[in-house]
């Protein structure tokens, strides 16, 4: 357990900040009246203003249904199509309005400014093209291992238009990666583009793809159709290669549909939007099935509530739509509300430290939606970047993990200058949106500390036996929501006793049907302030955040495990000024092998291989053998404690307490 628990915000309590006078005067929630409406004893009710922020083909006949716990049903017999409510619904008063602003990597080419009109065309002819062409329908499963670009959310538009699941990979993972996913949803057709741009350099992608595709069919599922994107359309860039009867590219084909209209698909409230896959305890990734009705219901209103978007906003959210933050606050939330979400392709720092400054100059952004990381990442490279550039945020988002109270001071004086409002938003893939951040024009902000429950959600922290810790204890606990809420996921994709034990399994009567009974367990450990603050600690379970992105310890140490001669491996987390946290990771070996350097990047290798970069581990120390308890369980935390060179505590207890000095020495 507590492999990334630790972290600098556990110190003082930090004292509040207020939003001003002129954020409050246009803010979209002022209304106090909503934390009493929204109150526990007044769950599901509460929901059904959620709900109208949206169009329905036909109403709900009831807001909850709970006989299925925990897989909740909402908006139960309401019929919608997100792709309705984000576009089309858009066109008769905002068509001429920008929707996507796509702002490339390189500064030479332009920037494509994407009205509500154009994207409603695109998304239309799309659609039929995914439906005549690759033969989609209703309850079908699309990969899409895209990178960012203006034809991910047309993509993932496009399927919604037809009742289709898409399962977005992010870009960055790797061919193997993307095997898996591809095989567990079971998709049949994989939508790709040929190159991306990232640091200055045009990246092939597609060829990442038809690996994707042979590791698949050898897993058992074939992929009948690779659709193609073109990064510059009439151009096969960085020497992709099509496969006769697979591959497809679109902008060709696109050119039949012209004109092509689509009627969107009636789905009911409780028919899938998306799959999401994200890391757990087990080595395998799970997919987070998220719904149509209440995702998009709970996105639409944390989008408006939480992040304050108005129609005439700039908004950009720099995380990549491969993840779930991408989904909700770069297409689906902003989208619904007729907003202007800003999509840069590539590396906020290039080609130098003004970039992102330029970016928000330009456009004229004025909401601002980012991870610690990031910021982090700025600060080092430009501390007086921001001052010189003229744009102007009204609201800032972070994101993803603790930002410390230093780096969130940073944030409010050089980039919001003093005058932008920040909500620190506690959330997860699996919960859709929101589950912790202040409002901004009613709750003041404490550095490092992500705030209360949005409304409508009920935090409350854990001890080990099931007690929940009075606010302001001073103890930390595991951080659960006691009610159910409409973004939450429904299920695990074909697993949904996963679900049930790893969300519930800890705290629940897991024979109730009253929701009362249910407690979903975050995997963070927190605190909660007298003032109901919750602080997150960090993942209690094999999870690392690095980057604010999640990775299993347990994928990782697979990985290394598909090397031949590899005994044992064991992940930890080591701290990084920039990511927030490294894997780092030990290996020992079978007889016969010996340590080597290139032993050490054949392990190296094997991580980018089936996970992709992001897996990338500080060191790959090669040992003797693995410190254990008598038990012969693996002690990672005295191998954590040795990476940070820190106290390794009582090591007499070990089956083999010697080994912890000659581990020492080795990664001395
Ligand atoms: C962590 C990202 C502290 C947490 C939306 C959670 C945070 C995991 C915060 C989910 C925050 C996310 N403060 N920690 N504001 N936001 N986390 O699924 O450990 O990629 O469980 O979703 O990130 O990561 P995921």
């Amino acid at each position: 357990m507590s492999s990334d628990s630790g972290f600098a915000v556990r110190g003082k309590e930090e004292a509040y900040f207020y939003s001003s006078e002129e954020f409050k005067a246009q803010a979209n929630l002022t209304d106090e009246g909503i934390f009493e409406r929204f109150k526990y004893e007044n769950f599901p009710d509460y929901y059904a203003e959620f709900s109208e922020l949206l169009s329905w083909y036909k109403p709900y006949s009831k807001i909850f249904d709970g006989s299925d716990a925990p897989c909740w049903k909402w908006y139960v017999d309401g019929k919608l199509n997100a792709c309705y409510n984000c576009v089309d619904r858009h066109l008769a008063e905002l068509k001429n309005k920008t929707a996507i602003h796509f702002v490339p990597e390189l500064e030479e080419e332009q920037t494509q400014h994407i009205t509500y009109q154009e994207l409603w065309v695109r998304v239309n002819e799309l659609a039929a093209l995914l439906r005549d062409t690759a033969g989609l329908k209703k309850g079908d499963r699309v990969a899409l291992h895209m990178p960012m670009c203006a034809e991910l959310p047309i993509t993932m538009l496009a399927c919604a238009r037809l009742g289709l699941i898409h399962n977005v990979v992010f870009g960055g993972f790797s061919s193997s990666a993307c095997a898996d996913r591809i095989v567990d949803s079971g998709s049949r057709v994989l939508i790709t583009i040929d190159a991306y741009y990232r640091g200055g350099r045009l990246l092939p992608h597609k060829k990442v793809d038809d690996e994707s595709c042979e590791l698949a069919e050898k897993s058992g599922q074939k992929v009948d159709h690779v659709l193609v994107w073109q990064r510059y359309p009439g151009t096969i860039s960085a020497g992709a290669t099509l496969t006769e009867g697979r591959d497809i590219v679109i902008n060709e084909e696109l050119k039949k549909y012209y004109g092509v209209r689509v009627e969107p698909e009636e789905m009911d409230s409780n028919d899938p939007l998306f799959l999401m896959y994200t890391s757990g305890t087990t080595g395998k990734p799970k997919g987070a099935v998220h719904g149509t009705g209440g995702y998009l219901s709970y996105v639409t209103a944390m989008t408006k509530y939480i992040l304050d978007l108005h129609p005439e906003d700039v908004y950009w959210c720099t995380a990549d739509i491969g993840w779930i933050t991408g989904h909700s606050f770069t297409v689906y939330g902003p989208l619904a509300l007729g907003g202007s979400s800003v999509i840069y392709e590539g590396v906020p720092t290039y080609p130098d430290a003004g970039r992102s400054w330029r970016i928000a100059q330009d456009l004229d952004v004025n909401i601002f939606h980012t991870a610690p990381t990031a910021i982090r990442a700025l600060r080092k490279v430009g501390p007086d970047e921001p001052q010189k550039y003229d744009f102007h945020f009204k609201h800032m988002t972070t994101v993803g993990e603790p930002i410390e109270p230093e780096v969130w001071r940073w944030y409010e004086s050089v980039v919001g200058r003093g005058k932008a409002v920040i909500c620190d938003t506690y959330w997860q893939t699996e919960t859709g949106g929101f589950l912790c951040s202040t409002v901004p024009a009613l709750q003041p902000m404490k550095p490092g500390s992500a705030g209360p429950g949005v409304p409508g959600i009920h935090p409350g922290i854990f001890d080990e036996e099931g007690n929940m810790l009075e606010p302001g204890c001073g103890k930390a606990g595991n951080v659960c929501i006691r009610n159910p809420w409409p973004g939450c996921m429904q299920v695990v994709w074909g697993n949904r006793e996963r679900f049930v034990n790893d969300y519930y399994g800890m705290y629940s009567r897991l024979d109730s049907k009253d929701w009362h009974d249910w407690l979903y367990l975050t995997g963070d450990a927190g605190s909660m302030s007298k003032d109901g603050y919750v602080r997150i600690h960090g993942r209690i379970d094999d999870v690392i955040n690095v980057s604010g992105h999640r990775l299993g310890t347990k994928e990782i140490e697979s990985a290394a495990l598909t090397v031949e001669g590899v005994a044992e491996a064991a992940v930890v987390a080591v701290a990084n000024e920039i990511k927030g946290k490294e894997p780092e990771i030990y290996v020992s070996l079978k007889p016969g092998f010996e340590s080597s350097e290139e032993f050490v990047q054949k392990i190296a290798d094997a991580i980018t291989r089936e996970i992709g970069k992001i897996a990338k581990c500080r060191n790959v120390w090669i040992v003797p053998d693995m410190p254990k308890t008598r038990s012969g369980k693996i002690m990672r935390r005295v191998l954590a404690a040795i990476s940070g060179k820190s106290d390794v505590g009582n090591v007499m207890t070990l089956a083999n307490p010697e080994i912890v000095e000659t581990i020492q020495n080795i990664v001395k």
